[in-house]
Parts: C-alpha cells; sequence; structure tokens
C-alpha cells in the first residue's frame, strides 16, 4: 500500500517530464530528420575561364556523394558585385548558411577551395563559429583548404610534378604564381618551394602579393641562367591574376619581367582545379569533414 502511494506520484511526475521533453524538442526541432548538405566556399572569379576549375571540383564532389545536396558561396565580395552586375547571383558565406538553416539542413560541410590557410579561410571559420554558437545546425564542420599539414604539401608537391607539361626539358625552369597575402600563413610559399626544390632545384614559387615576390625569381632564374622557364598559377582559377599579371603584356606581368631577362617564357593558363590530383587533395578534406558528421 505504502509503496503504491509512492509510485503513483513517481509515475505522475516521470510523464508530466517525458511530455514537457517531446513538446520541447519539437518545439527546437531536435528531432527533426536529418538533412545533410556540403557547402563548397571558394574566393571566386568573375572570369568565364574560371568557371571550368568550379565545375570541375563541383562536379568531383557530386560523384563522390551523389546523395548529399550540393551548394556554392564566394567569399570575395568584390566578385559577387561584380557578377551580380552580370545578373549572376552567389551567396556570401554567411548568407547560403542562413539559407541552409532555413532549408533545415541539420549537418553541414563547409569546405575551403582556398589554397592557404590564409584571411579568407579564418574569416569563414568564424563565420562558421557563429552558426555553432547559435546552434544553427547538430552539426557543421571546416574542411582545411588545399595546403594546411605537412602532409597536404607532400601530396601538393607529388600533384605539380605531375600537371608540369611534358614537353619541359630537364634545364627549363617551372615558376608557380601564388596569391599572396599579408596572413601569415603567405609563409606556405616559400615552404612549398623548398620542399619542391628537394626535388627539382628549378621548380620556384612566387606571389602576386607578398614574398617571394617575382624580382626575386628573376634573380634565382638569372643565376641558374635559365633559358626558358613554364609559368603556372597556383591558383584554384586562372582568372585575372593568370591571364594579366603572368600572361599578360603589361611592363610588370611576370612574363614581361621575365622576357626582360632574357628568359623565354611559356604561360600555363590552366589554374590548380582544373587538375584531379589537386581536386583530389580538396576532395580528401571534405572526406574527412563527413566522417566527422556520422
Ligand atoms: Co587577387
Amino acid at each position: 500500500m505504502k509503496v503504491r502511494r509512492l509510485l503513483f506520484p513517481l509515475v505522475c511526475v516521470m510523464v508530466l517530464w517525458c511530455s514537457s521533453l517531446t513538446v520541447q524538442a519539437a518545439g527546437h526541432g531536435q528531432d527533426r530528420p536529418v538533412k545533410k548538405g556540403i557547402l563548397l566556399v571558394a574566393f571566386g572569379s568573375s572570369e568565364p575561364s574560371a568557371q571550368i576549375s568550379f565545375e570541375k571540383i563541383g562536379q568531383a564532389v557530386q560523384n563522390q556523394y551523389p546523395d548529399i545536396p550540393v551548394q556554392w558561396a564566394y567569399t570575395s565580395h568584390i566578385i559577387r558585385q561584380k557578377l551580380a552586375r552580370q545578373g549572376k547571383h552567389l551567396d556570401s558565406p554567411e548568407v547560403a548558411l542562413a539559407r541552409m538553416m532555413d532549408e533545415k539542413f541539420t549537418h553541414v560541410a563547409v569546405q575551403s577551395l582556398h589554397t592557404i590557410p590564409g584571411s579568407e579561410f579564418h574569416d569563414l571559420r568564424r563565420t562558421i563559429e557563429g552558426f555553432r554558437l547559435m546552434g544553427g545546425f547538430t552539426q557543421i564542420v571546416l574542411g582545411d583548404p588545399l595546403m594546411a599539414t605537412q602532409s597536404d604539401l607532400e601530396k601538393i608537391v607529388a600533384a605539380i610534378f605531375s600537371s608540369i607539361p611534358e614537353q619541359r626539358k630537364k634545364a627549363d625552369a617551372v615558376v608557380l604564381m601564388g596569391h599572396g597575402t599579408h596572413h601569415p600563413a603567405n609563409a606556405f610559399y616559400a615552404a612549398l618551394m623548398f620542399q619542391l626544390q628537394l626535388q627539382d632545384p628549378l621548380v620556384y614559387v612566387g606571389v602576386v602579393e607578398g614574398y617571394p615576390e617575382v624580382w626575386l625569381i628573376r634573380d634565382l632564374l638569372r643565376k641558374q641562367r635559365v633559358k626558358t622557364a613554364y609559368l603556372m598559377p597556383l591558383m584554384s582559377v586562372a582568372g585575372d591574376h593568370a591571364k594579366n599579371d603572368m600572361a599578360g603584356d603589361d611592363p610588370d606581368s611576370w612574363t614581361s619581367v621575365l622576357s626582360a631577362s632574357g628568359i623565354n617564357c611559356i604561360p600555363i593558363l590552366k589554374g590548380t582545379a582544373e587538375f584531379d590530383a589537386f581536386v583530389a587533395i580538396w576532395v580528401d578534406h571534405l572526406a574527412a569533414s563527413l566522417r566527422q558528421l556520422e
């Protein structure tokens, strides 16, 4: 009798507590169905030639994960404005994530398509942290850009050697053009050059903005008495920098600067994302994020 008298209110409290949990869960969407999504985030480009790169990455990701919707965002405000004037709408990562939240995505893997973990990548990281604090998704993870670890650098070295044109002769130099940045991650470029040169002393890495600049690369090529140099962008797309700063006719383009020193330049207008070996590195980083979501 005593036990029954105690048990009854206890059961009542339990039932009430459980039902309040269900209401809470429904109200806060905690029991909503799992909906996974991928957000690919690039710096962006307004050059039509750059689209080949984006299509290639998008296709590789969709082939690998046919059941997960893939969305895009560009981090560059200037590029988004330029595209908007052409009638093409592209989201910022903030807008894309807010929309995915609204579309009831629960698990999101954001993949940076940047080359180094510079300001663009760290801004993206802060954005994602904001969504995490807001509780916008059950889970949201960010994948590393192309080069973030020593293991990435080793894969990139291999990818670079596999993308050098076959007709390049041993005495010809290969000059890669990175973007460069004021961010400390700029050090990756010189680190990459060091590791490339352990295998082939005539492969160089310079950047448009920062160090090592083209004048230093020119002096190094002169010292080695290089006669011919292949110029290749170390950027996901062969956009404005590749076309103008690398291969353009302006007196300060890399082709002009090196040609003025008697070096015959062969510019290759292909972004890294046009080569499978580079795309595979980004896709691997995304795969690592998606494994965390499971
Ligand atoms: Co730029």
